[in-house]
């Protein structure tokens, strides 16, 4: 693009995060409390204000576009706002790609993939059903595994993502790893991070990836890839099965001074660091003068740019390091 986003600290923006809604049919305990409150309708941005958001970031040369939610899928008419971001792709946009839970992906893996979608990222973290409901609350595990072997049956590439939760699914990672093997899908494991306040104790649900980095190396032959893609994950290759092992570990490693990225929620906020408070609203800008108005707001969030987060999970009584759940900024 002639006129790039490019930040205070001197990052190129080109990735966006942008989240479709703020509700999920699941209520994942390290997401959201029970009894989620979600927002009224004339907050959220309608499909049409998502695209002119997402067509402004495509202007100034973003590539790379992720819809997540909340559960993007369960947004209406989703389909409609995707295939026409689908008509960015290979003109503009490099990849158009969803983060869901995959409870309706049997339904739509087939209209994304012919409306320009190559990737998903499926949040999976356990294959026991019992389990699963216990961590989502309110999910069943057969549908979302029917929805991923739908994904790879239409084509579409699955990540899954694994949220690392100690005495819920750490013992479990080797069959996770091991079915992702077998079902050719790749795999990223995820440390907990404190947003929004929910009914747990995060402190007691942290399983820094460093140790289970330690736990698998006592099995298997592990070489980092150099290789960056431009995401939080930092890659490992298991030698013994050939499978490339993805570990996002915001509390451990920071991988704040090569992000390429921001995020805008479902009521059109746009936060310049998913750990930072640093925003610019576009929702009241667009409603009140127009579309024109995006781009130089553009120019004026990228001197908000904080230079990283500063999670920390140590501190037991703590308030979250950001008031706001994940749902809210669609991780
Ligand atoms: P790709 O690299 O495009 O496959 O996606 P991704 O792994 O960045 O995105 P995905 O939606 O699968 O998110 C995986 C996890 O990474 C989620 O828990 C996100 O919250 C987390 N994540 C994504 N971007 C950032 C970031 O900028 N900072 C931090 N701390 N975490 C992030
Ligand atoms: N910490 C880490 N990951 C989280 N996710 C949701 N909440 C949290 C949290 N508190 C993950 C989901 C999904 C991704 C978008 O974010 O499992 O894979
Ligand atoms: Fe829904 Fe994802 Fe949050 Fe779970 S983690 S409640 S699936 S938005």
């Amino acid at each position: 693009a002639s006129r790039p986003l490019i930040d205070g600290f001197g990052r190129r923006i080109s990735y966006v995060r942008l989240s479709v809604t703020d509700r999920c049919d699941f209520r994942c305990t390290y997401c959201m409390p029970s009894d989620m409150t979600f927002l009224p309708k004339a907050d959220i941005l309608t499909l049409e204000e998502l695209a002119l958001v997402a067509e402004a970031f495509i202007a100034r040369g973003v590539t790379r576009l992720r819809l997540t939610g909340g559960e993007p899928l369960v947004r209406r008419d989703m389909l409609d706002l995707v295939q026409r971001l689908g008509r960015h792709v290979g003109s503009g946009l490099d990849e158009l790609t969803l983060t869901t839970n995959g409870s309706q992906l049997a339904r739509f893996a087939e209209p994304l993939f012919r409306a320009g979608v190559r990737r998903v990222n499926v949040s999976l973290d356990t294959l026991d059903p019992a389990r699963f409901t216990a961590i989502t609350r309110r999910g069943q595990l057969a549908p979302v595994l029917d929805g991923i072997a739908a994904a790879k049956a239409a084509g579409l590439a699955v990540k899954i993502n694994m949220v690392a939760l100690k005495g819920l699914n750490e013992d479990e990672i080797e069959a996770m790893l091991a079915w992702c093997a077998r079902e050719g899908h790749a795999l990223t494991l995820i440390e907990t991070m404190p947003l929004g306040q929910i009914e747990e104790d995060r402190t007691d649900r942290y399983l820094p990836l460093s140790e289970i980095r330690r736990r698998l190396e006592t099995r298997f032959t592990l070489t980092p890839l150099t290789q960056r893609t431009g995401g939080p994950a930092r890659y490992l290759r298991i030698e013994e099965t050939g499978q490339t092992l993805g570990l996002i570990t915001p509390l451990t490693h920071n991988f704040c001074e090569s992000c390429n990225r921001v995020r805008v929620t479902a009521t059109g906020t746009l936060f310049m660091c998913l750990g930072q408070e640093d925003r610019l609203d576009l929702r009241d800008l667009l409603r009140q003068h127009g579309p024109a108005a995006l781009d130089a707001a553009l120019d004026r969030a990228m001197q908000l740019k904080p230079k990283g987060h500063d999670f920390v999970i140590e501190r037991r009584e703590a308030a979250p390091a950001v008031a706001r759940h994940m749902s809210m900024t669609g991780g």
